[in-house]
């Protein structure tokens, strides 16, 4: 078994993003990191519209850098479109979005701060279902998944034990060498987070992971998402309360695009705001 140090080692973002290397094929985005002040994402002010109909209205979030944030908020209250914005989709009205101290998020494109260490989870997972969880991997090693003859490279032994590492981090050592369209849908979501984290993103975005899960694959889900903290920062979305309980430290709670309340799950549940709305549901 890889050593929790060596694990450490290979986590270090400077060291696997080789795009980043100076004078390397993408040498134009490779700006560091900077989270000098330990906060990894700083949204403040956006706002979004859409057709005049405010999805984001002025919307402040802060994440720390390493921290596990469940946000939670009714259909519509712009979870979603917050995600957008982070990852470059949408772009914001107004507002500043940074990860960082200095990478302007409304200033990159969805592939820049993709390759800058933001890591989505989409619901419906983009695996290879006919190649096996090992090669699925390994394509998502290497930055650009249309480069097929990757996957006749050899690989380094660093990398195979990268690979074994997140197989086992995702839970999926006994289906290594199963199609991907054979795995179990719960085992398909971590599939693809598995691969997320082939690619060692700083900050990984996670929308309703658990829908269509089993009650096993529910409980195995947050305990990955929990391991995954401290190395990673991750942001959930789900509706699921006791899902959220269960992994959740602080609680954004969204509401017509702005933040309602924030804190432990035992404070925003007892906040008369947050009971109103969701009893307005
Ligand atoms: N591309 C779009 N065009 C028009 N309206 C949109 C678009 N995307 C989102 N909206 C609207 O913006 C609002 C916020 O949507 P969003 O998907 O962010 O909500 P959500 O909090 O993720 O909801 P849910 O919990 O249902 O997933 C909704 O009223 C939605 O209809
Ligand atoms: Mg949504």
């Amino acid at each position: 078994m890889p050593s929790k140090s060596k694990f450490k080692e290979v986590m270090r973002r400077d060291r696997v993003f080789d795009f980043m290397v100076p004078g390397g094929r993408h040498a134009v985005i490779a700006k560091q990191l900077d989270i000098s002040h330990d906060i990894v994402l700083y949204v403040e002010g956006i706002s979004v519209s859409f057709d005049g109909f405010k999805a984001l209205n002025d919307l402040n979030l802060y994440i720390n850098n390493g921290e596990l944030r469940c946000i939670i908020g009714p259909n519509g209250a712009g979870k979603t479109t917050m995600m957008d914005v982070i990852t470059g989709k949408t772009k914001p009205d107004a507002g500043t979005a940074f990860f960082g101290q200095t990478m302007d998020l409304t200033a990159m494109s969805e592939y820049e701060i993709a390759a800058a260490g933001i890591g989505r989870k989409f619901q419906k997972p983009t695996i290879f279902p006919e190649h096996t969880v090992f090669e699925n991997l390994e394509l998502a090693m290497h930055c650009d998944k249309r480069v097929w003859t990757t996957l006749f490279a050899r690989l380094s032994s660093a990398q195979q034990d990268r690979i074994l590492e997140i197989v086992d981090t995702i839970m999926l050592a006994a289906q290594i060498n199963l199609q991907a369209k054979n795995l179990s849908h719960g085992q398909k979501q971590w599939l693809e987070i598995g691969m997320l984290l082939m690619q060692n993103p700083q900050l990984l975005l996670v929308d309703e992971p658990i829908a269509g899960m089993t009650q096993q694959e529910t409980e195995r889900t947050a305990e990955l998402l929990t391991s995954l903290a401290g190395q990673h920062s991750v942001v959930v979305v789900e509706h699921d309360m006791e899902f959220v309980r269960s992994i959740a430290k602080t609680v954004t709670v969204l509401h017509e695009g702005h933040v309602l309340a924030e804190g432990s799950m035992d404070e925003v549940q007892n906040n008369q705001q947050v009971i109103e709305v969701y009893l307005g549901e």
